[in-house]
């Protein structure tokens, strides 16, 4: 049996004004009927996978509940952050917690904001990185990459990429978030590919990681864990203890460190809807590149989003290019498209302002 483990404690600032401090992108519905998170859930579910535990924010606790009762998904645990920490803290928190019911289990580590349409396809990816997980290895998904994208992890493999091969193969070497010039670098020498930011290892595993890589990040994550309080379904970690925790990803406190990597290359399709950018990129342009949503109108633009999300507002794009709108009742954004990334800088500057 394969335990997902969902992360959704991210704020996912680059999509405001649609994803808020109270309710981000991962639980709002995004491209259809069900939220990011819900689909994340479902691609989980069904035979060979376990119940899933999420790891989130006090705020959202409820919300994560709710949606996945209205898919009759149950849930296995809810730990919650004191305070968000980035992912090594929450996947070192879920690895004990499931430690603790199940020992030696294989976990899934998976976003809750991705799109990834073809379940089946992603489910044989899964199966096929189940042996090596079960032999020690920590197990990435690598996705062929198109563009010298900077705000992604990087995995070399032994052959070029151009024999794409789905087999899973030892990683030479892990690189997260390249700048500009690196992460062009790689795109031209054809041996990369882009971590999909979803792992698989046993518990075993990533703990013998964490001690080995971030010897700090599991011994207060485990005294966090170790005092925390069960309140209903949730598990609240300490906060004294996770106050003092570093803010760090998995992908520097452990991937980049580790030796005892394997890729499993995935052809299929897959995204990261992480700003607007990449929505409209995934929102599937028409000839002129305009994407409408919600009740907007484009009259003679050019690759331009055009995003309402309120009934009771028309949005009206004439003549322009290169543009993002996203109209909500209280903050509308109005943004060139190649500056999509600086997004967050406005959210942090709104913040100071208050
Ligand atoms: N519980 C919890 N707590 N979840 C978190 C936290 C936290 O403090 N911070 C982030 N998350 C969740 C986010 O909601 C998201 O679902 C996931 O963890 C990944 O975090 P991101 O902040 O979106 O990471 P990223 O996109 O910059 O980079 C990662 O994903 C890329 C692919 O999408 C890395 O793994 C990259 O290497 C990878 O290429
Ligand atoms: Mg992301």
């Amino acid at each position: 049996t394969i335990h997902p483990v969902l992360l959704c404690g991210g704020s996912g600032t680059r999509l405001w004004p649609l994803s808020r401090k109270s309710y981000p992108k991962q639980f709002a519905k995004l491209t259809g009927d069900e939220s990011l998170y819900q689909a994340s859930a479902l691609r989980l579910s069904g035979e060979g996978f376990g119940a899933p535990t999420v790891v989130t924010a006090s705020d959202f606790r409820f919300i994560v509940i709710e949606q996945l009762a209205a898919l009759e998904i149950p849930l296995a645990d809810i730990l919650i952050e004191p305070a968000p920490k980035n992912t090594a803290p929450a996947v070192c928190a879920a690895a004990l917690a499931l430690e603790a019911r199940n020992p030696g289990a294989l976990m899934l580590v998976a976003p809750s904001d991705h799109v990834i349409p073809d379940g089946p396809r992603f489910h044989s990816a899964i199966h096929a990185a189940a042996p090596a997980a079960m032999s020690g290895q920590l197990v990435t998904f690598g996705i062929r990459p198109d563009r010298p994208e900077t705000g992604y992890g990087w995995l070399e493999l032994s052959t070029p990429t151009a024999d794409f091969d789905p087999a899973p193969q030892p990683l030479k070497n892990f690189v997260e978030k390249p700048d500009q010039e690196k992460a062009q670098a790689l795109l031209d020498g054809g041996m990369h590919l882009w971590n999909a930011g979803i792992f698989l290892f046993s518990t075993t595993t990533i703990l013998e990681a964490f001690a080995a890589h971030a010897p700090e990040v599991l011994e207060i994550t485990r005294k966090a864990f170790e005092a925390s309080e069960a309140d209903l379904s949730f598990t609240r970690l300490e906060p004294k203890a996770w106050s003092e925790l570093p803010d760090i990803s998995i992908d520097y406190a452990v991937m980049e460190r580790a030796s005892n990597l394997t890729v499993v290359p995935y052809a299929g399709s897959w995204s990261d809807l992480g700003d607007w950018h990449s929505v409209w990129r995934e929102a599937g342009a028409d000839e002129t590149g305009t994407v409408t949503a919600g009740p907007s109108t484009a009259i003679d633009c050019e690759n331009t989003l055009l995003q309402a999300t309120s009934e009771a507002q028309q949005l009206v794009g004439i003549g322009v290019k290169d543009l993002i709108a996203v109209a909500m009742p209280d903050a509308v954004l109005v943004a060139h498209k190649d500056r999509a990334q600086d997004v967050k800088n406005a959210v942090a500057a709104l913040k100071n302002k208050k």
